[in-house]
């Protein structure tokens, strides 16, 4: 048996009762020298697998890392599934597509295309926008189903999740909410011109480095602005992303009012997603210290307004969090 951390763990809700999986699951109870197989590929979950585990065993799952592959496809399938995934509960659903995105945005990443990846956001931000419409997500359940680690892709896959949840509750209507979508998954593409030593520094960074750090911004518009099917609040969202209401702000420097709503929008769950995020120099903050923090700026920062309206959804179910 090998060792477990060769093992990828998933996420129970990403297996669809009533449908086989075509990949091996193993489970590692705590306490347990090593992992069983839970479900051998192909069979289908019966809800008495699930049975006779006592409520407090936390069941962890993982899969071979040679099945990773499949696991994505067949979670695809799940998502593109259009009947199948709307008789899932919020949860699951949730579970399911943001895997997806996750996976498949890291995949358009990794290929530093710019018009693979517009393309793929644009397939992607069907997905997100109307798993937020159709569905009831809440900060505490989402907590549950996200990756925090620190990569471009997992920052821009919450990112748009995010956007989108604030979109909804700022009022925007349902295609401006996959507009949005589309540009959180493609708000920080211009970090594709960034070396990773810069990217994933442990310790702080110098002049230089940040020099070259408040480019993408611009080198992200300048990306977008040679493709199709760009939209201009996509374009404004890599742009503008890290202008301050009071000027300080990257890369031109622009107060208040010049700053698109879209942007404004974006840089409230940019900054929340970037606090609540493992970093290499630092641990991931909580819910309420990220809010703490950012109130502090508002006015000079960030836009009060839009950021009552993302510490109302992030706190909407604070009496389950525990
Ligand atoms: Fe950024």
């Amino acid at each position: 048996m090998k060792k477990q951390l060769s093992f990828v763990p998933i996420s129970l809700l990403t297996l669809s009762p009533g449908k086989p999986v075509p990949v091996d699951i193993y489970s590692w109870v705590h306490g347990a020298d090593k992992p069983h197989l839970f479900l051998a590929s192909d069979r289908i979950l019966e809800s008495d697998l699930l049975k006779n585990k006592p409520d407090d065993v936390e069941l962890r799952l993982f899969i071979e890392p040679s099945s990773r592959s499949d696991f994505q496809q067949y979670l695809q399938r799940l998502v593109n599934d259009n009947d199948h995934i709307k008789t899932l509960n919020d949860e699951r659903r949730s579970a399911i597509v943001s895997e997806v995105v996750r996976d498949v945005l890291a995949n358009a990443f990794k290929s530093e295309s710019t018009s693979t990846i517009v393309g793929t956001a644009n397939l992607l931000g069907q997905h997100i926008a109307s798993l937020v419409s159709e569905t009831q997500l809440s900060m505490t359940g989402l907590s549950k189903i996200l990756h925090h680690d620190y990569g471009t892709f997992t920052h821009s896959a919450n990112v748009a999740l995010y956007s989108s949840l604030l979109a909804l509750r700022m009022g925007f209507d349902e295609y401006s909410i996959e507009d949005i979508a589309v540009g959180g998954l493609l708000h920080d593409i211009g970090k594709l011109s960034i070396e990773d030593r810069i990217l994933n520094k442990a310790g702080k960074l110098d002049d230089m480095e940040f020099r070259i750090i408040k480019k993408h911004p611009l080198e992200g518009f300048r990306r977008l602005l040679s493709e199709e099917n760009v939209t201009t609040c996509q374009l404004l969202m890599a742009y503008q992303h890290h202008e301050k209401l009071d000027g300080t702000g990257y890369p031109v420097g622009i107060e208040s009012d010049e700053i698109s709503k879209v942007a404004k929008l974006c840089a409230v769950v940019d900054v929340y997603e970037a606090l609540t995020s493992k970093r290499p120099y630092r641990n991931a903050m909580r819910p309420e210290q990220a809010i703490e923090i950012m109130s502090r700026d508002v006015g000079k920062h960030l836009d009060g307004e839009i950021l009552e309206i993302w510490k109302e959804f992030v706190f909407e179910n604070e009496g389950a969090l525990s």
